[in-house]
């Protein structure tokens, strides 16, 4: 292992990003090396790594953009930002760091933007008739992220895919679909790499437009839940319905469009059954390692074998696949964008790209809207009032996106509740496995979900 393999070995799984914590990293090799900034002995370079660990058998690649300094420390607003301190070729100590954090690095990684080349084995590339303005530095997005997005002024945002999955990335490619919608953030430009044994770019970052003042909708929405609080007669007091029903009808249109610019299929009924199996054993693994769960299992099987027994076939599509309230902005004048259609994170991406039935977004935004409202009673437990406005808050919004659903020409709801159910069903079960593993605070939200039957029939319209 090389000086700065181990000091990565080190820093790696303490970032944010690193999906493998807790496990040992067994191995670690750094895969391929290419230079972005190179200014000599003065510094700062700028040389993109990817990074190959094993942990338990499986490897997973990273990426990381390595800044270094012909110096031992680094100003204090970097320090943060710190690996390591390297052996240069030439006997000289270099301090090795995050470059995501360096103003001075990430404005020349704007600017490679605006030259793009075709050549070389790491690529900028833009869409057709893209002109970027330079100018500004990219500074770190604050908050929970699995990624790491670098905001340029009030242009553009820059997303680095940090685990790198060989091949093109889904949340590029959807976007590059809806381009022109205006239920998406603009895409302008990607960054992509020849890695060694792969004979298909790899997607490493994606650029896109940055849409200024827009809110998050888990932050919008549990602040409307809070308003819960106030004292009696709490349920009407606080409605998200509009903005829910609006962002309903927002996604059967992104839906439509996916439909009309990529692949779509059915599921015959025989796969429709292998589907079921599938949420069959999950049930089963998570009952035996949860056993609140296993009380409520002969609930969630009895959904399973009705849609198991659907007979017609099932549309698919090309879908979110990871759809919830912190995956959608509300812009300043109050529409939705969907955001970071990468899908579901613990699934490789060939199984990501496979066309789905764009029900299971929709039953992905109802557990949302649960788990909304499940953070006020997390917040304030035993509260029986609270409990029953909280429901009555996560009910109104889940009956308003399903009908705002309908109405944009989605699949109705109402009509398909025997698929949505096995669907919400299997969500709420790997959330429970979720919580059980790593916030037992939480494990209530997804199981009394369940024990409430998920999906029931909503009140007729
Ligand atoms: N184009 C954009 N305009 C404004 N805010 C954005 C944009 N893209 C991302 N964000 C903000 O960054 C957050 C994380 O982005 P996301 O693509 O979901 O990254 P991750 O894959 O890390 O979850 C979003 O929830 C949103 O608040
Ligand atoms: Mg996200």
């Amino acid at each position: 292992m090389s000086q700065l393999e181990e000091l990565l070995a080190v820093w790696l799984p303490r970032q944010r990003w690193f999906s493998g914590k807790g496990i040992p990293i067994r191995q670690i090799r750094i895969e391929s090396r290419h230079t972005l900034v190179s200014a000599g002995l003065e510094g700062p370079d700028l040389t993109l790594l990817i990074i190959k660990t094993g942990q338990r058998g499986h490897d997973s690649r990273y990426q990381v953009l390595l800044g270094s300094r012909p110096s031992r420390s680094l100003p204090a607003d970097l320090a943060g930002a710190a690996i390591g301190v390297c052996q240069s070729p030439g006997g000289r100590p270099r301090v090795i760091y995050d470059a995501a954090h360096d103003v001075q690095l990430t404005a020349m990684l704007l600017e490679r933007f605006a030259a793009p080349s075709g050549a070389g084995r790491v690529r900028f590339r833009t869409l057709p008739g893209e002109r970027v303005r330079t100018g500004s530095a990219g500074r770190m997005l604050t908050g929970e992220q699995s990624n790491t997005s670098l905001v340029f002024g009030e242009d553009y945002v820059l997303k680095m895919f940090r685990r790198v999955w060989p091949g093109p990335n889904p949340d590029l490619e959807l976007n590059r679909a809806l381009s022109g919608s205006p239920y998406v953030a603009r895409p302008c430009g990607w960054i992509e790499a020849d890695l060694p044994g792969y004979a298909v770019p790899t997607t490493l970052a994606m650029l896109q437009t940055y849409i200024p003042g827009a809110v998050d909708g888990w932050v919008l929405a549990t602040a409307s839940a809070e308003k819960l609080m106030g004292g009696s007669g709490r349920a009407t007091e606080t409605s998200f319905a509009e903005d829910a029903a609006l962002l309903g009808r927002t996604t059967a249109e992104v839906h439509r469009s996916l439909a009309r610019t990529l692949p779509t299929d059915v599921l015959s009924v025989t796969a429709v059954a292998e589907l079921a199996d599938a949420m069959v054993e999950r049930l089963a693994m998570a009952s035996a390692e949860v056993p609140e769960l296993a009380e409520h299992a002969p609930l969630v099987m009895e959904a399973y074998s009705e849609f198991a027994r659907v007979d017609e076939p099932l549309p698919i599509q090309r879908i979110h696949g990871d759809y919830h309230l912190g995956q959608v902005i509300r812009t300043r004048s109050g529409g939705w964008v969907l955001l970071d259609f990468e899908g579901e994170p613990t699934v490789s991406v060939r199984e990501r790209r496979r066309p789905s039935s764009p029900l299971r977004d929709v039953a992905g935004m109802l557990r949302s809207f649960d788990y909304a409202a499940g953070y006020l009673l997390v917040k304030h437990p035993g509260d029986e009032e609270l409990e029953w406005s909280a429901r009555a808050w996560a009910r109104n919004n889940r009956e308003a996106f399903c009908r705002g659903y309908a109405d944009g020409g989605g699949a109705d709801p109402d009509k398909h509740l025997t698929v949505l159910r096995a669907f919400e069903f299997d969500k709420a079960v790997y959330e429970v496995l979720y919580e059980a593993r790593n916030r037992p605070d939480w494990l209530r939200v997804p199981l009394e979900s369940i024990a409430a039957g998920a999906s029931k029939p909503p009140v007729a319209r």
